[in-house]
């Protein structure tokens, strides 16, 4: 019997924890047959290394780097231009993207209007790729679709079809962008995107929920958010941290402000997902800074921890406490992407 299965890989913070690393790290290890992106557009960048060489990837799915068929899923917004500009710079380093991604027939094109109309966007502080008006225009019934336009015609896909249209297995890594804390939803609103970055938004692309065998959750041990509302701490460890951290956007190059890990919000996430695996990305960084705090409670005050050691073991105590999915020896502490 055909079955169709995946593992999906969520942020469980602001976005930019990593996931263009371990998405690239499982394509390579798993036996994927697609790699499938499946939420936002041009707003997210993914820094991915391959081969020892840096890329950043802004829609196109990780699969690329490996060989699978990588499909942006329905729910993804697509701005052509950018897209078909991303494919040529992949192929000419030596990436054969324009054969291995496909874009679902009823994803809703991002037009040069919805990104004009960002422009000057100043209330929620945007990437201005154009994603809240695409995505507006799609939920107000006035979108138009990949299938409307002609420039995509060689790369579209059914998206059932895609997965189930025919006899063979399928085993697709679910690609997210964003994070829980931009997710539409969970997000602390307006301070959001405008799509659905949690598991939830995975499974919307046809995948069975009961299918789903591995839910990994990426977070640093500190947290980053790149937007207008005011987020950072005034501990000078935490300009230490931007600095060491390179806490830098992708896309549009703006500082990332950032403050103490937040437990009862990382928690949250990971419970919302059904996080099984949690990866914390970039723990070298704040073995560098050598400042240790976490937010247990909502309180303004956190509390500071005397090693690494004693960071790492309370973070695991409290979310293995917390969180009834995480598995046994499931929380994975790793370093920055350049670092592998
Ligand atoms: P939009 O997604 O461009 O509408 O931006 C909404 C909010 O999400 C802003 O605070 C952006 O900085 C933030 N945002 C969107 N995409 C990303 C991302 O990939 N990484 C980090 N922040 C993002
Ligand atoms: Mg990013």
């Amino acid at each position: 019997m055909k079955r169709v299965c995946a593992d999906v890989v969520v942020d469980l913070q602001f976005g930019d924890c990593g996931k263009g690393k371990v998405v690239h790290c499982l394509a390579s290890e798993r036996e994927y047959t697609h790699v499938m992106r499946f939420n936002g557009g041009f707003n997210a960048g993914h820094t991915i290394y391959h081969e020892g060489k840096k890329f950043v990837t802004h829609l196109t799915p990780a699969g690329v780097f490996h060989g699978i068929r990588s499909v942006v899923a329905g729910a993804c917004v697509v701005d052509v231009d950018k897209l078909l500009q991303e494919i040529k710079d992949l192929e000419k380093l030596g990436i054969p993207a324009s054969d291995l991604l496909r874009v679902a027939s009823n994803a809703h094109i991002t037009t040069r209007k919805h990104v004009a109309e960002e422009e000057n966007e100043q209330k929620i502080g945007t990437t201005r790729t154009g994603n809240g008006p695409a995505y507006r225009d799609k939920h107000a019934r006035i979108g138009r679709r990949a299938i409307d336009d002609p420039r995509l015609s060689h790369l579209l896909t059914d998206p059932y079809l895609e997965l189930w249209g025919s006899d063979a297995d399928v085993y697709v890594l679910m690609e997210g962008a964003q994070g829980f804390g931009l997710d539409v939803d969970w997000g602390d609103y307006p301070y959001v995107s405008s799509s659905s970055c949690t598991v939830a938004g995975a499974v919307n692309a046809g995948i069975p929920p009961q299918s789903v065998m591995e839910i990994v959750g990426v977070a640093k041990p500190y947290v980053t958010y790149v937007g207008t509302k005011k987020f950072s701490g005034d501990h000078p460890g935490l300009a230490e941290i931007q600095r060491v951290g390179q806490e830098f956007g992708a896309t549009t190059g703006r500082l990332r402000q950032c403050n103490w890990l937040h437990l009862p919000l990382l928690s949250m996430a990971a419970n919302v997902n059904g996080v099984n695996k949690l990866i914390m990305n970039k723990i070298d960084v704040l073995e560098a800074v050598g400042e240790f705090r976490a937010f247990v409670d909502d309180s303004r005050d956190s509390i500071k921890f005397s090693s690494v050691e004693k960071f790492k073991t309370f973070v695991e105590d409290y979310m293995f406490s917390k969180c009834p999915n995480i598995l046994d020896g499931e929380i994975i502490w790793s370093s920055s992407p350049e670092k592998i």
